[in-house]
Formats: structure tokens, sequence, C-alpha cells
């Protein structure tokens, strides 16, 4: 698989019965590696395509399914064997622990993973549709926090392995490039943060915190404009809660919305660190006791 790119399907996948007779012959184990360069490749390419939008109707049937559980069975087929059924790792890494899946927001980094794959380190591009790597992605996030959440992999989580950074650069980030301290301040809000989480919980909260309630702003035709916290918000309707605490609605496309999120700045922040930045972080975090 070194240095070409390659086509990994399982046989039992959506996709498997996809492919070209002759080629049912080139099953490695469970899987069938195709490289995907050349004419050949594009062509393999083009009919999975072709396969993969014909299965959007079939995919439509199954929309009102849950996301994440859809993405749950895609990823046991498509990428449990390298990665493990739960995604824990087995000959690939661990990736509810992955820096970069924890960082990611809305298939931003895993997405481009999926689709290019590391094919000098083993990991292949995978060609897969849009909604279904969504699916995965939505799969992965909820991994995340059931292992955050969960006590096995809470408090007794060896702090060795989460504590690699040096915490006077995560100090010096804090104050400096990471403008953390713009928000926050180690002797108020954040003062004995390390007691108050297990380290990996400690982790997931700098990730992806928690709290701070998302507000809007709605400015109606006649340009009235009323704030509060946010009840609903989808594409056909918004609604919230006043001021004086009345619940308003309206439908989405008669109003203009305007989101007030106080976790926007940690969002925008997953896309700047680099793994080093969050280590280092989070070994400062944990000198706060
Ligand atoms: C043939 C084995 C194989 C398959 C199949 C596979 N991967 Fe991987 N994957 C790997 C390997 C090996 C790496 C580590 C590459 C490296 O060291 O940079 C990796 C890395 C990743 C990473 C980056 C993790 C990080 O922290 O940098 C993500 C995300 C990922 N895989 C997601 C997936 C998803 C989602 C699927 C299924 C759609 C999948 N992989 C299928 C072997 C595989
Ligand atoms: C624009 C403001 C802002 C910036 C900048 C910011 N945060 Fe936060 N942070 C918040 C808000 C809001 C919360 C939600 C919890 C709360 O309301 O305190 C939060 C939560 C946290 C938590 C979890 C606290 C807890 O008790 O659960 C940690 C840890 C944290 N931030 C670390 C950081 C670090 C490290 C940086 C810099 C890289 C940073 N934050 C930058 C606004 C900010």
């Amino acid at each position: 698989m070194q240095g070409q790119s390659v086509l990994v399907l399982r046989v039992d996948s959506p996709l498997g019965p996809c492919l070209p007779p002759p080629r049912a012959a080139a099953v490695v184990a469970t899987y069938k590696v195709i490289p995907t360069r050349g004419l050949f490749g594009l062509m393999i390419r083009s009919i999975v395509y072709f396969c993969a939008a014909s299965l959007i109707g079939s995919l439509a049937a199954s929309a009102q399914q849950h996301a994440p559980v859809r993405g749950q069975k895609e990823f046991a087929q498509s990428c449990g064997f390298c990665h493990g059924e739960d995604a824990t790792g087995s000959r690939a890494p661990d990736l509810v622990r992955s820096p970069l899946v924890n960082r990611d927001s809305g298939g931003d980094l895993i997405a481009p993973v999926i689709r290019n794959g590391r094919p000098d380190k083993g990991m292949p591009g995978l060609p897969l549709p849009d909604n279904t790597i969504q699916d995965i992605v939505a799969f992965l996030h909820q991994r995340v926090q059931e292992a955050a959440r969960s006590s096995r992999v809470g408090s007794d989580y060896p702090l060795e392995r989460l504590l690699t950074g040096n915490a006077d650069a995560g100090r010096a980030y804090f104050n400096g490039a990471g403008k953390c301290a713009s928000c926050h301040s180690p002797a108020g809000d954040l003062a004995g943060i390390a007691k108050k989480y297990a380290p990996l919980n400690l982790e997931e909260r700098l990730l992806a915190p928690r709290g701070g309630f998302v507000t809007l702003t709605v400015t109606t035709l006649s340009g009235e404009q009323i704030s509060g916290k946010v009840d609903h918000l989808d594409e056909f309707s918004v609604s919230l809660h006043d001021a004086a605490g009345w619940y308003r609605s309206w439908p989405r496309d008669q109003v203009k919305v305007s989101v007030h999120d106080p976790l926007q700045a940690h969002r925008e922040m997953l896309t700047k660190y680099t793994d080093a930045d969050i280590h280092n972080l989070f070994a400062y975090l944990e000198t706060l006791k």
C-alpha cells in the first residue's frame, strides 16, 4: 500500500457490490484493495461514485435514523478493521483520544483525512459520499463524549498519558498567543480547575467546554429587535425566551437572526491549536490545583 493511493472496501460494505466482477477476485482478507491511480483507477472511482449516487435513495430512506447510529455502522464497515469497531484503536490509532478528532468541528479536520488518507502511513483515502462522512464524524464525536463521561476512562485514565506537555510553555500560550487570559484567570474562574475535573475530563472541558448560554437577536420585518436565550433554531423556525421570560417564535424566513455564542472563541481556537499547544496548555491547567 506504501506510496500508492488505494481504495479499500469491505466486501460487505454498501459499495462492495458496486465493484465490477473481475475485481471480486482481488479480495485481501475481507477487503478489496484496489489501486486508484491511472485510467483504471479513474474508472473504478467513477463506478464507485456512480454507485454512491444510486445509494442516495436508500440513504434518504434511512435519514430519519440518527446520524451517529448510521455513522457507527459505516465506521464498523469502513474503518473498524483498522481503528477498532469502537474507534479505540486496533492496528491503527485510537481515534477517541486523537487530538485531531477532539479538535474537529463538523468534519473540518476528519473529512480531509478520510478523503485523502495518509497513504504513506497506512491510512488509505476513502472516497465516501459527503453524508456518509458526516455520519461517521457524528459517530466519532459521540464516542469522544461518551468516553469523557464514562467513569471507566474518566477518573482513572493515567495522567502520565496525557501529561506530555510543558507547563511553562502552556502558561506562556495562555497569557499570549492563546488569548485565554482575556476571558479566564488562573486565580479566578480557573482556580483549582485541576481538582475540579479528572485529567481526561479536564482535557475534554478545554477542547469542548460546556455552559455559556447561546443568545439570539431576532430582527422582524418591521425592524423590531428581540434578544433572548435560544429555545430552538433550525432552517424552518426560531424561538427564544425574551428578557421578560416570554416565549416567542417566528418562521425562519420572516426574520433575521444573529447568534451570540459565548463559546465561539473556543470553537475557533480548535482550528488554530497545534497538538503541542494543547499538550502544553493541559500541562499548565494541571498545575492549577
Ligand atoms: C487500512 C487501515 C485503515 C483504514 C481502513 C482506516 N484508517 Fe484511519 N488511519 C490508519 C492509520 C495507520 C492511521 C495513522 C496515520 C498516521 O500515523 O498519521 C490513521 C489515521 C486516521 C486519522 C487521524 C488520527 C490522528 O490523530 O491524526 C483519522 C481521523 C482516521 N484515520 C479516520 C479514519 C476513518 C473515519 C476511517 C474510515 C472511514 C479510517 N480512518 C479508515 C489506518 C486506517
Ligand atoms: C472569548 C472568551 C473565551 C476565551 C478567549 C477562552 N475561553 Fe475558555 N471558556 C469560555 C467560556 C464562556 C467557557 C464556558 C464555561 C464558563 O462559562 O466559564 C469556557 C470554558 C473553559 C474551560 C472549562 C471550564 C470549566 O469550569 O468547565 C476551560 C478549561 C477553558 N475554557 C480554557 C480556556 C483556554 C485554555 C483558553 C485559551 C486557549 C480559553 N479557554 C479561551 C470563554 C473563553
